[in-house]
């Protein structure tokens, strides 16, 4: 498995065998990690983080990583840099490649990132645009395996917004890996249609179904993994909030929910989540709308079912395997 210099834009450009050789290597580094084993085998290189929307997990699991690997980051967010403002992607682009090994790009419109790619000669990684957020999903298929022991055959379940980042990119990896993935949410947040023709033909290939329902007892019965996001994604106005909560309400992931999918059921939930009252965003829908949690209940969030904490560190692991098999020939470990 050869990877060196290619991008990571979208998990559609990656083919099944090559994700699960990216998991394969993110697990052998976790073990390194873990056993306190030294991987600082790209010395002397330096890489580029450019957030033009906020994070946590995403930028500090792209450093933490890089300075496991022996790299040394720079992170640009929109307040400094000049990205689109006083000077063009292209531009941005060919200079920031002219000193940097690697380039971590989160913006919005995916043709930014791409634009970005084109005219970068090192690897450019996604870490999140408004279409995907391919980094999340092979911590979330690396925490999915380790909890479940498998990924062909997994049911899951996505509720909420079906047709943004997290939507669109489970729908992409459970179609290629022959999972069965199923939005349930109601028919306007369905995914948009070309790309699921597009699954649709991954799941030819893979044994995978996709199936959208606005049925939550049918949607959610017997699932193995029940998987939920934010209503109203960065970048969006504060004015959907209240349709959102209308339409989507009753996609809410609560006890109900994870009973009818069953005792072994897991839950998912990329983060950040709005869980309780302890957040301002929170605290200020509680004084609009009344609702004291969002998109899923605390007890589920707080539940043993819930693995969200698990699949926040993988974040850091698998994105670690990125770097490294991008950047460098990775044999040694895989
Ligand atoms: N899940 C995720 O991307 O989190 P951050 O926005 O904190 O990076
Ligand atoms: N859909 C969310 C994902 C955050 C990781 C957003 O884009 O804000």
């Amino acid at each position: 498995m050869n990877l060196v210099g290619r991008d990571f834009l979208t998990l559609k450009d990656y083919t099944a065998q090559e994700i699960l050789y990216l998991l394969d290597l993110a697990a052998v580094l976790k073990d390194k990690k873990k056993k306190g084993e030294l991987v600082d085998v790209y010395r002397g290189r330096n890489i580029a983080l450019i957030f033009e929307k906020t994070s946590t997990r995403t930028r500090c699991a792209f450093e933490v990583a890089a300075h496991d690997l022996g790299m040394g980051t720079t992170y640009l967010d929109p307040s400094v840099s000049q990205i689109g403002t006083k000077e063009s992607v292209a531009d941005t682009a060919a200079i920031l490649a002219g000193m940097f090994d690697g380039i971590e790009y989160r913006g919005y419109g995916q043709e930014i990132v791409e634009e970005f790619a084109k005219y970068s000669k090192v690897p450019v990684w996604n870490g999140l645009t408004n279409e995907y957020h391919p980094t999340q999903m092979l911590a979330d298929m690396l925490t999915i395996r380790e909890k479940l022991g498998r990924l062909k055959g997994v049911k899951l379940v996505y509720m909420g917004d079906a047709r943004y980042n997290m939507g669109n990119s489970l729908m992409i990896a459970c179609s290629k890996l022959g999972m069965h993935y199923v939005a349930c949410t109601t028919k306007n947040y369905f995914p948009d249609a070309d790309l699921v023709a597009l699954c649709e033909e991954y799941a030819k290939e893979s044994g995978a179904t996709i199936t959208l329902t606005e049925d939550v007892m049918q949607g959610t019965k017997d699932a193995d993994v029940i998987y939920t996001d934010v209503w109203v994604s960065m970048g969006e106005p504060v004015e959907v909030w209240e349709s959102r909560i209308k339409e989507l309400y009753p996609y809410q992931v609560n006890a109900k929910v994870m009973e009818n999918a069953g005792k072994d059921a897991i839950f998912m939930h990329c983060l950040p989540a709005y869980h309780d009252l302890k957040t301002k965003v929170g605290r200020e829908i509680y004084e609009k709308f009344g609702l004291t949690e969002l998109e899923v209940t605390d007890e589920v969030f707080s539940s043993a079912q819930s693995v969200v904490f698990d699949e926040g560190e993988n974040r850091m692991h698998t994105i670690k395997a990125v770097m490294a098999a991008t950047l460098g020939d990775c044999s040694q470990w895989v």
